[in-house]
């Protein structure tokens, strides 16, 4: 059964990844490894896109994306549309608001097929990094600081969405993210599923800010990853890709850009990322098995260090200021199991922030329109741990 090849390899690589992190040297062994498992997660492309950010994303048959190799997903119907948007048009008049441009062009990949960001050996490597660093009772060799804003146990949450602005904070080591989440269960096999933007020059090996989506069944413990490198997100739209590099992006005291992103459940239990409107695919009810009923719901941001380094930027990489035009998320919403869309009012939300000596986080409420419910998170990181 495949499934059984799945989790030795996850389980192998995290103990390569520690390895690998102290010397970057891979054992003939460790790298076969590493070659098996990107032939799993780079199929066949019908055509092959070089992006002006460095890498490359295959266009490939959507009906053979790595996903559908899961074993969960052996007798998966693919979803076109999410159950809740059948029937609306796909893309708002966004003509108001500066969204950032992402993803390939339309039509750059044939009708048919849908882009997958190529994963590299350094891709699989630094995702491992990645993803220790996330699991909670994993050995810190990194630091995480979070900046949120959460919800728990008001209703089983069926829904979150927000403007997150985008910023491009500059930094070498550890990562930053500005992200929503929906989560569900015990800390220690927390089942997740979190989108947004992020920079990580470890695992981008750049310093683009990066759209992302990250899922995990048992706290990153065997199950989960980021982007496409596991199976588990099934893409359906042919322009915006996990992984894909934002093109613009705010300056403090300068131009404002955003991402409008929502992450939705659908009727079936599916979990839906839609960006600016648009669908960009899934999480199947199959794979994300324990989010049926979520019970906590956040926004705002994480910054990680290595333990013996300065923190990054997180988001503009300054302290909030009150100023509503620097609002960093605006319009945040969520919905409960009656399919209400509701806002996070006083008496139901509490503010997490691990490091007031790096980081902030402000939140303003209800601003009125355009804005919404809207706040304010950030700082630039340095030594926190006090
Ligand atoms: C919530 O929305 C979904 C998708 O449109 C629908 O199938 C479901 O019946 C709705 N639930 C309620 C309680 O209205
Ligand atoms: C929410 O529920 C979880 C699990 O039932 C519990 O551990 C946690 O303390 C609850 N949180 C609050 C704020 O009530
Ligand atoms: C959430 O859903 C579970 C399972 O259906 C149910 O037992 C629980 O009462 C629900 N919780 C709330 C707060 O509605
Ligand atoms: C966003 O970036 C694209 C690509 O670099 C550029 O063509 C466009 O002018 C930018 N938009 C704005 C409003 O600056
Ligand atoms: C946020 O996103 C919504 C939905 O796309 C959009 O209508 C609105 O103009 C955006 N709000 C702001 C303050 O940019």
């Amino acid at each position: 059964m495949e499934f059984e090849k799945i989790i030795p390899i996850v389980v192998l690589c995290l103990f390569f990844a520690s390895r690998v992190s102290e010397a970057r040297i891979l054992s003939d062994e460790e790298d076969l490894e590493l070659e098996r498992q990107l032939k799993l997660i780079n199929k066949p492309p019908v055509k092959s896109i070089q992006t002006e950010f460095g890498h490359i994303v295959d266009c490939i048959d959507i009906n053979k994306q790595p996903s559908f190799d899961h074993p969960l997903l052996k007798d998966h119907k693919i979803q076109r549309n999410p159950s809740f948007l059948r029937g609306q048009t796909k893309n708002g008049d966004l003509s108001q608001t500066r969204s950032s441009m992402i993803g390939l062009p339309r039509g750059a990949c044939p009708l048919g097929t849908v882009p997958i960001r190529r994963a590299t050996k350094e891709d699989l490597i630094e995702s491992k990094l990645l993803l220790k660093n996330i699991q909670p009772q994993a050995a810190k060799e990194f630091n995480r600081y979070r900046a949120y804003l959460q919800m728990e146990n008001i209703t089983n949450y069926t829904g979150i969405e927000g403007n997150i602005t985008v910023y491009n904070p500059q930094f070498k080591d550890g990562q930053t993210y500005a992200n929503m989440y929906v989560h569900n269960g015990m800390e220690e096999y927390i089942n997740s599923i979190a989108t947004g933007w992020m920079v990580a020059p470890g695992f981008y090996r750049d310093g683009s800010s990066h759209f992302f989506a990250t899922y995990t069944n048992d706290g990153y413990k065997k199950s989960g990853c980021i982007n496409y490198m596991c199976p588990g997100f099934v893409q359906i739209d042919d322009s915006v890709y996990l992984g894909a590099a934002l093109y613009n992006v705010s300056v403090v005291g300068g131009n404002l850009f955003q991402i409008v992103l929502s992450l939705q459940q659908d009727s079936d239990y599916n979990w839906w990322i839609s960006i600016e409107g648009s669908v960009v695919g899934y999480y199947p009810a199959a794979i994300v098995f324990n989010l049926n009923h979520p019970n906590v719901i956040g926004w705002g941001g994480v910054a990680d260090s290595l333990s013996n380094k300065n923190s990054p930027p997180m988001e503009s990489g300054e302290f909030p200021d009150g100023i509503d035009n620097h609002a960093s998320f605006t319009n945040i919403q969520y919905r409960n199991q009656g399919n209400t869309t509701l806002v996070p009012q006083s008496t139901h939300y509490q503010i997490i922030n691990d490091s007031p000596k790096c980081y902030g986080l402000k939140y303003d409420g209800d601003k009125g329109q355009p804005l919404g419910f809207t706040f304010q998170f950030g700082g630039p990181g340095g030594q926190c741990n006090n």
